[in-house]
């Protein structure tokens, strides 16, 4: 097999700007050759140095080169560049070639709709289901990081929806590869296990189940345009995840009601799916009658109305 060329930064041609963070951005870019369209994330690796961020994108790169996954964003090259604006300066960048998702995120689309219908939370629901169990069975927890600081990192704004309505997962700077040896936790645990106190082990063992967590919250959202736990700051919001203080409106629909329920419990053992790999009970709940899952990533999308 011959290796595929590598690719430099003089082979995109760059059209604009579409994302910016505190030391990456994110522009939407065009490959010469081939007028294939990416998004191309730029990592000004001093920022990175500076910021001790390396970690971070390191976890992003070799989680996005494990999935190769159709919902999930796919990292086509990586490679280092200098700023051809700042020749002198030394600024070097790493670049990631990226999935170009023309209709933007699912937060964008949720707010421009103020909510969705059952049926269009049905199919994204669905399809964000199936990207879990797909990360899951490569030993990748997307919301490891955050989690830890008690936030939800699986979210709307990480969801991006392609131009055929499909959406792919990114943004896997804060995920968490699992060894072979921690299956199912993420939490190598340090230290004499006959002294270590309950809490220790319940705040800091994070595992697969944190993402389904975040799966019931977007499932809130996707249906009634709000997040299911907000306070009047960070920490009163902490405090309301504690104590499961949400509460659901009179016309907030039956059929998925009792799934956010049962996703939306605090214990993540007790969480629905929490011991399976194939989430068959989540799948067969009433909520997803009618989705073919074997087919539903070949199907239409429907139109957000
Ligand atoms: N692909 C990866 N990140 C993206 C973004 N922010 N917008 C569009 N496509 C993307």
């Amino acid at each position: 097999m011959t290796e595929a060329r590598k690719r430099t930064a003089q082979d995109f041609k760059i059209l604009d700007e579409i994302g910016e963070g505190s030391y990456s951005s994110v522009v939407h870019a065009i490959e010469k050759d081939t007028q294939i369209e990416y998004a191309i994330k730029i990592l000004n690796k001093r920022h990175i140095v500076k910021e001790k961020k390396e970690k971070y994108v390191k976890v992003e790169k070799d989680a996005l080169s494990l999935l190769k996954h159709p919902l999930i964003v796919r990292l086509y090259y990586t490679f280092q560049d200098s700023s051809s604006l700042c020749i002198y300066c030394m600024i070097q960048f790493l670049d990631f070639v990226l999935d170009y998702a023309k209709n933007g995120d699912l937060l964008q689309l949720i707010k421009n709709a103020g909510k969705f219908s059952v049926q269009v939370a049905r199919f994204y629901a669905a399809e964000i289901l199936l990207a879990i169990e797909y990360m899951h069975s490569r030993d990748i927890i997307h919301s490891y990081l955050k989690w830890r600081f008690i936030n939800r990192d699986l979210k709307p704004e990480n969801i991006l929806v392609m131009e055929n309505g499909h959406i792919k997962v990114t943004d896997f700077g804060t995920a968490r590869i699992l060894e072979t040896s921690d299956r199912g936790r993420a939490f190598s645990f340090v230290g004499t296990a006959e002294y270590v106190a309950p809490e220790l082990l319940t705040i800091k063992e994070v595992t697969k189940s944190a993402d389904l967590w975040a799966f019931g919250c977007i499932i809130y959202q996707m249906l009634t345009g709000i997040v299911p736990f907000k306070g009047g700051s960070e920490y009163l919001t902490f405090e309301k995840i504690k104590s499961g203080e949400y509460s659901f409106s009179d016309d907030f629909p039956e059929e998925a009601k009792s799934l956010v329920q049962l996703l939306l419990v605090a214990d993540p053992i007790k969480r629905i799916g929490s011991d399976e790999s194939d989430y068959k009970s989540i799948k067969n709940h009433q909520f997803f009658n009618g989705i073919d899952w074997d087919t539903i990533i070949n199907s239409d999308a429907p139109e957000i109305e």
